[in-house]
């Protein structure tokens, strides 16, 4: 096994394909140059909204004190439309955060500069299937992709990060990823706190070496069974993270975009949090846990009010233990400050968002009868059904018809018991691409009830999710819709290690 380290591997390639901002001005020349070589397909493609260039590119960032870091990285700049649909996070490796309304047209133009085949996911959103990223659209050295989809979905924090198969991981791990905020009619009517009361809050985990350079896969086949864990976390790209804050309500939106950490999340002085919104958008109404299980690609959003507090005063972000991997420890994530004295009469409402709802009784379908199981298959790879990706296979019971509205089960089943990992169970959170679904049911064998006691009270199975965690032995019950759009998408385990393996499976969507 080998130790791949970002640094000094990966520098290597990137000397070969020259200097990254040599590269971004040759490649992405103006506007006019980019239509000329194409003409033929001028006539199809209307103006969007909004239109806006991303490349990816090695480059190196202060994360730690002393040496920086070598990162690949996402860089955007607007084309067309309002300079405010891309904000970029301050000091950070993190890709420009999308800023975009419900109902507007996207054009990306996507150039890889870096030295190996990538491709970007817009991760939770409704797109057609070649803006949607599949692994088999990825693109080479130097090439361009262009996008273009109508933002349909509701208002939330969604995002976006690399999708080259057995590459996922590597790659969003050494600094690609970007949120992608919609906003909407229905939320602006309620007066959320925004602007500087609007904060993004990506928590990462990561490990450097002594030179501050990042390390990946250095516990070899332990850290793709389980999945990599870093010693450090980071908060949008930051170490140490502190956050000062204004006596005033403010609206955080949390995304775990760690490769396979699962966080217990809980404010230190055992207040509740509240949560407005989840995966797909803005909850019917509020909603209080003492602590949030976030797993992978999750997001919440929360609802923190600090026009009581006192100036001086402030209070931790805080990882509680539980019975998982990556569990052991109570640790920091963040420290907030409350620093200044502001005037607010702002408050929650306690209607967010009407919700049309799938019914289950309408579903006509159910996958298998006991739906996909996720188990270790053979030659120590995590699967679905038994089975491991493959490029552009599709199973018979991975087809779905245009319009349906079905039931899928996944089944946490753990290993074939043969070997060293046999028997192995683990959290698997499972994401559906191109839609938001509902939770609906839940059901533990008796064996594994310890673990999942230990995380339960943290689901927010309210409202809409593109990622559900499927805890050992669990059974998990999901309402999911097909939509608008025919072709091939994907569901996978959102542990990317897990994923990079295989774990991950196209569905197939058929008029
Ligand atoms: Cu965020 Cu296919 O993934
Ligand atoms: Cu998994």
């Amino acid at each position: 096994m080998t130790s791949d380290k970002l640094s000094r591997r990966d520098m290597v390639r990137i000397t070969g394909i020259g200097g990254a901002a040599l590269f971004l001005s040759s490649c992405f020349p103006e506007r006019a140059a980019l239509f000329s070589t194409d003409a033929a397909e001028i006539p199809t493609r209307e103006i969007p909204d909004i239109e806006i260039a991303l490349t990816a590119i090695p480059d190196e960032v202060q994360i730690l004190p002393g040496n920086k870091t070598t990162v690949w990285r996402y860089k955007g700049e607007v084309i067309t439309g309002p300079a405010e649909s891309l904000h970029i996070v301050p000091n950070s490796c993190l890709g420009p955060t999308f800023n975009v309304i419900k109902g507007q047209t996207i054009r990306v133009h996507f150039i890889n500069g870096l030295p190996e085949k990538s491709i970007v996911h817009w991760h939770g959103l409704h797109v057609p299937v070649e803006a949607d990223g599949h692994p088999r659209l990825a693109i080479e050295p130097g090439e361009t992709y262009v996008y273009d989809f109508t933002v349909t979905d509701r208002a939330g924090t969604y995002w976006y990060h690399p999708h080259p198969h057995g590459r996922t991981g590597v790659q969003a791990y050494a600094g690609m990823a970007g949120l992608f905020i919609v906003h909407d009619k229905e939320e602006q009517r309620l007066g959320l706190p925004s602007g500087e009361y609007d904060l993004p809050i990506v928590i990462q985990d990561r490990s450097f070496d002594s030179d501050n350079q990042l390390i990946y896969g250095n516990r070899g086949m332990m850290d793709r069974m389980v999945g990599f864990l870093g010693n450090q976390i980071l908060i949008n790209g930051i170490a140490d993270f502190n956050l000062s804050v204004s006596t005033h309500p403010y609206r955080l939106r949390l995304l775990n975009g760690s490769n396979s950490r699962i966080y217990k999340l809980a404010w230190d002085d055992n207040t509740p949090l509240t949560v407005i919104a989840t995966d797909g958008g803005l909850l019917e109404r509020p909603v209080q846990r003492d602590y949030i299980t976030l797993a992978p690609a999750q997001r919440v959003e929360l609802w923190v009010d600090f026009s009581q507090d006192e100036v001086g005063r402030g209070k931790n972000l805080i990882n509680l233990p539980f019975d998982a991997i990556g569990g052991e420890f109570i640790y920091p994530l963040l420290r907030v400050n409350v620093e200044q004295l502001v005037k607010t009469s702002a408050s929650l409402p306690d209607h967010l968002s009407t919700i049309a709802w799938q019914k289950e009784s309408e579903a006509v379908n159910r996958r298998s009868p006991r739906g996909f199981q996720l188990a270790l298959g053979q030659g120590m790879a995590w699967t679905l059904n038994g089975r491991t990706f493959e490029m552009e296979a599709v199973a018979s019971d991975e087809i779905v018809r245009l319009g349906d509205l079905e039931i899928w089960e996944f089944e946490n089943r753990g290993g074939s018991g043969m070997g060293m990992m046999g028997g192995m169970t683990l959290p698997h959170p499972i994401h559906v691409h191109s839609l938001q679904y509902q939770i609906i049911e839940r059901e533990i064998s008796p064996s594994n009830r310890g673990a999942w006691a230990s995380l339960r009270d943290g689901f927010v199975d309210e409202g809409w999710h593109d990622t559900v965690l499927v805890m050992p032995g669990e059974r998990v019950k999901i309402l999911l819709k097909f939509e608008d759009y025919t072709g091939l998408y994907l569901y996978h385990c959102h542990n990317l290690e897990h994923e990079d393996m295989g774990m991950m499976r196209n569905f197939r969507v058929d008029a």
